[in-house]
């Protein structure tokens, strides 16, 4: 009788290493500058079914610094911008320049799980700095890299060893195609069963400005305007310098913000089929069972919120929280993760897929766990993240065409929308992003003139209309602002609060 026991134990022992020998795939699918907070998912129904519906969908995700670059970065990565050293989307800033190439290449996802036995693609926008120069970034053994920011038409990919020039393909098209060929030829199976496994990162432009939707969705949302959020078009007192001093917008921005909260929402409608594509391939090829399917954004937006006409870089909810849904081996359907996450955590997570430890300079915290609850809900833990951002703005941010002097180092000064500039050097901030029990809050330090200070209860105020960072109790604010400074000094595991 033992002996019998002994035996089954042993064979589906056997059994369970033969299915978990199989290492899992991950495709991991990156939009650019799409909210949650304004229904930046709205547009996107088959996502939503495939990946929420079909996986979990994560309601507390947020980016650890709401600007494309250092996002992306640590995304890359799993570190927060104070330790990856990349601050804004310039050169001089640590997007794509020389320390990125020699120190964080090397220690960046791809190039672990390409040395784990992985095959790697990468189509799209990869880093704002990024031109085509030289090799192809280390890590990837497929490399369709976008020059420089998002764009539409008109772009240069790096496809691998060259550079091809695109007047009037559809950017988001294109990696549809690239990415769905690469997912085949994956798949295909050499001998019996026994492919590599891959990594596949797609980075399509939207909902990016310039808002380029594909000829084929121009006007579906035409009859929506910009969501009409309490905080709209409101100048507030009690916010911090560049907010409070911003003007109310006329009557033509609010206009011109609409149509582009149109194109915004419309420009998705591609990405969204892109999804539903790559999906429909993995499916094809007896893979949809074995891969891994994450969708996510570099960073949020707003689009006319406290009358900042459009964009990200602000510490508000739009900016920070951003879209995730996850599919793959072990979740279970319609499950819901109310748990704080974070970009820095993704790194960690595929790794624990792609059965590897994370490496100690990584300061995300993989989620894999918790997503194996076979419970709908998902068990919940306390986090407290950091969101960290450096002010963009220095003599060569000045505009000649607005009326600003090049010594106020303000940047993102659009003629377009009545000189309101959108960034100034002391729009920088430190925020702890607190989720716990009995409490969902966000505390920010600023590094201006003023040390202003801003905290939101997002219990019972979610569009952030009342800063309470003065109603706090002595003894809340110095919890918050100790716990804080621990985080803008952590690495690795001491990030873990
Ligand atoms: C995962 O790693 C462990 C320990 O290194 C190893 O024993 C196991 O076989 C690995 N599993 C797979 C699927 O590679
Ligand atoms: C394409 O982009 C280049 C710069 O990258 C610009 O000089 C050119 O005018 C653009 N062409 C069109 C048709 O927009
Ligand atoms: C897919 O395989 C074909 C044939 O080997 C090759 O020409 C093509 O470049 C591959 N495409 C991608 C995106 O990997
Ligand atoms: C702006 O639009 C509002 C609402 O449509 C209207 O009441 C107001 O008169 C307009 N202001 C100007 C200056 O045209
Ligand atoms: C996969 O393909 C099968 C057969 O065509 C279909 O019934 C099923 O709905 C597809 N699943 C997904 C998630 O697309
Ligand atoms: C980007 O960051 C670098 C390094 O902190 C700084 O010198 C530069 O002025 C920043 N760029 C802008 C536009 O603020
Ligand atoms: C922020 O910078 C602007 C422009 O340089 C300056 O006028 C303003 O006083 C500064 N405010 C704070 C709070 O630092
Ligand atoms: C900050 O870090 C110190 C040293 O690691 C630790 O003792 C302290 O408890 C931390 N404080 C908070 C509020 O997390």
């Amino acid at each position: 009788m033992i002996i019998l026991t002994l035996l089954i134990a042993l064979i589906l022992a056997c059994l369970g290493n033969a299915a978990a020998d199989r290492l899992p795939n991950i495709l991991l699918i990156l939009s650019d500058d799409q909210d949650v907070e304004l229904r930046g998912m709205f547009p996107m129904e088959q996502t939503i079914a495939l990946l929420g519906f079909g996986g979990a969908l994560f309601h507390n995700a947020f980016t650890p610094t709401p600007i494309c670059c250092p996002a992306r970065t640590s995304l890359l990565t799993g570190m927060y911008a104070h330790n990856h050293g990349t601050r804004n989307n310039s050169v001089s800033g640590g997007c794509y320049g020389p320390h990125w190439r020699r120190a964080l290449e090397p220690r960046a996802l791809p190039n672990i799980l390409q040395q784990n036995g992985y095959n790697t693609f990468f189509g799209g926008k990869y880093l704002n700095q990024y031109y085509g120069a030289g090799e192809v970034p280390k890590g990837w053994n497929e490399f369709y890299g976008l020059h420089g920011n998002s764009r539409y038409y008109n772009y240069t990919l790096r496809e691998n060893s060259g550079n091809v020039h695109y007047e009037s393909t559809y950017l988001t098209d294109l990696l549809r195609d690239r990415a769905a060929d690469f997912l085949r030829n994956a798949t295909q199976s050499p001998e019996s069963g026994d492919a590599q496994p891959f990594f596949a990162m797609v980075a399509p432009p939207a909902a990016h400005e310039p808002f380029t939707p594909a000829p084929r969705h121009e006007g579906v949302f035409s009859h929506i305007k910009a969501l009409r959020t309490p905080s709209f078009n409101q100048v507030k007192e009690d916010k911090h310098w560049l907010v409070r001093t911003s003007r109310s917008l006329s009557n033509e921005t609010i206009d011109t913000i609409d149509k582009y909260f149109q194109k915004r929402w419309e420009s998705l409608l591609a990405v969204d089929e892109l999804v539903a594509t790559l999906v429909g391939v993995l499916n094809e090829t007896q893979s949809l069972d074995n891969t891994y399917i994450v969708y996510t954004s570099d960073n949020g937006y707003h689009v006319g919120q406290f009358a900042q006409p459009f964009d990200k870089r602000q510490p508000y909810e739009t900016d920070i929280g951003i879209p995730l849904l996850i599919r793959g081996p072990g979740i279970a359907p319609e499950s819901h993760v109310d748990t704080a996450v974070s970009l820095v955590d993704l790194a960690p997570t595929i790794l624990a897929w792609a059965n590897v430890s994370t490496p100690a300079y990584m300061d995300g915290q993989s989620f894999h766990e918790i997503l194996l609850s076979k419970e709908r809900r998902i068990p919940f833990f306390e986090r407290s993240l950091l969101i960290e951002y450096w002010g963009e703005g220095n003599v060569n941010t000045y505009n000649p065409e607005c009326p600003w002097a090049e010594q106020d180092r303000l940047s993102q000064c659009t003629p377009e929308v009545d000189c309101h500039c959108q960034d100034s050097w002391n729009n920088t901030y430190a925020c702890l992003r607190n989720i716990r029990h009995r409490e969902d809050r966000v505390y920010c330090e600023f590094r201006d003139n003023e040390n202003y200070l801003e905290a939101y209860d997002l219990q019972l105020d979610q569009f952030q209309m009342t800063n309470i960072a003065l109603d706090l109790l002595p003894i809340e604010r110095a919890l918050y602002s100790l716990r804080l400074r621990n985080l803008t000094h952590c690495s690795g595991h001491s990030c873990f609060l």
